[in-house]
């Protein structure tokens, strides 16, 4: 096919190709009707005008905590009137007004002016409207950690759970979405006495949930017979192996293209090897890396260049965008993202931290060189 032939052909693999983008909602939640359950029951006393349990919903990535939360809200929607449910994603809202004009657009249909409008002035209009309405309301802040990030921001968490102070008939809860297990310890340490949250913790799927939800996924995005169930099998060994579905769902989408554009009708497991080589391996890490500031980058990529680097010799390298204090905040960071492990070694009479990578060097690398290009 020449150029031309191939921009014009409408011949496609993809039945709908939304359905393999990270915010399409599926159809049908499989394997979390235990966890569904219970977050029903928590949050139940809102949809009678009560104050909602504050709930901490836990779990590794890629367990589907965002999918079940909105499929929740959404019949929310449906059955009450009573309880307004607002789902905050913090990686991207994460300071106090942010969220706040989160609650006004789920409230209003649309955020308040950026300036000029007072963060309390806000909070009140959407308190008293509660109030007016005889309306709870249940907050999802979603990857929460992020909300500790910024200076004051997880004030909004106070914020939310004590309206009932100058409010006294609005009532409210919050659940908290988390994956990193030992964040758990700070939010019990720095919401102490105000968020004491009963816990659903959402397990890893296991590789034959995994098989299920890809092979749902594949049927509702691919023109039937374009890959058969012994290739998803395949898929979701390597999506097992990394513990999150979105590697086995970027690497549907990634071999239909590969596939596509060998003009094939059919996925073949080369497609899905040279998708995995090229794409999905990196998923995971590239979701994380995505939200670091340049200095972790910076940081991350020198430990990649140079593993087993002790922490003086690593602080030379990047004192030029990092301070003593925002340098060990950093290393603290990318730490609890998973991304690095330190070890103490002895040198001389001293002691000294050496840093590694857990990801392959080389993977690092080259998702760091390409976040920069963009
Ligand atoms: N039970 C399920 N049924 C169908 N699709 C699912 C299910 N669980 C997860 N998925 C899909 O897997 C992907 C990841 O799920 P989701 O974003 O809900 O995970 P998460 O636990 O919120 O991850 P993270 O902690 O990284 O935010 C999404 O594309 C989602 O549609
Ligand atoms: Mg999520």
């Amino acid at each position: 096919m020449d150029i031309k032939d191939m921009l014009m052909s409408d011949e496609t693999l993809f039945r709908d190709e939304e359905v393999f983008d990270p915010n399409y909602l599926p159809e049908e939640l499989l394997f979390r009707d235990k966890e569904l359950q219970s977050l029903v029951a928590l949050i139940k006393p809102g949809l009678r005008g009560g104050k909602p349990h504050n709930t901490l919903v836990i779990g590794p990535p890629g367990t589907g905590k965002t999918t079940t939360i909105h499929f929740l809200f959404d019949e929310v929607e449906k059955a009450s009137d009573k309880m307004v449910t607002v789902h905050v994603n913090c990686k991207l809202l994460n300071t106090k007004f942010s969220v706040v004009s989160e609650i006004h657009k789920r409230i209003y249909g649309f955020r308040p002016p950026d300036t000029g409008v007072p963060y309390t002035s806000i909070y009140d209009k959407i308190m008293t409207n509660l109030g007016r309405k005889g309306q709870s309301l249940l907050v999802a802040l979603d990857d929460v950690d992020f909300l500790f990030e910024e200076k004051y921001a997880n004030d909004i968490m106070y914020d939310i759970l004590r309206a009932y102070e100058h409010f006294p008939n609005v009532r409210t809860g919050i659940v908290a979405i988390l994956s990193k297990e030992d964040f758990r310890e700070v939010l019990a340490t720095k919401l102490y006495s105000i968020f004491m949250p009963q816990e659903v913790i959402f397990p890893p799927y296991s590789m034959s949930e995994t098989y299920e939800i890809l092979r749902m996924r594949a049927h509702a995005g691919f023109f039937p017979g374009v890959i058969s169930d012994e290739l998803v099998e395949h898929i979701a060994e390597y999506t097992t192996r990394h513990g999150d579905l979105r590697v086995g769902i970027s690497l549907l989408s990634s071999s239909g293209l590969i596939a596509e554009s060998k003009a094939k009708r059919k996925i073949e497991l080369e497609d899905i090897e040279a998708a995995y080589e090229k794409k999905a391996r990196f998923v995971t890490l590239e979701e994380k890396l995505s939200v670091l500031s340049e200095g972790e980058l910076k940081l991350l990529k020198e430990i990649a260049l140079d593993g087993g680097i002790r922490s003086g010799k690593l602080y030379d390298k990047v004192g030029n965008c990092l301070n003593k204090k925002t340098f060990s905040q950093a290393l603290n960071k990318l730490e609890t993202y998973g991304l690095i492990d330190s070890k103490f070694i002895t040198v001389g009479r001293g002691r000294s931290r050496s840093f590694y990578t857990r990801s392959p060097e080389e993977d690092v690398l080259l998702v760091i060189d390409d976040i920069a290009k963009r």
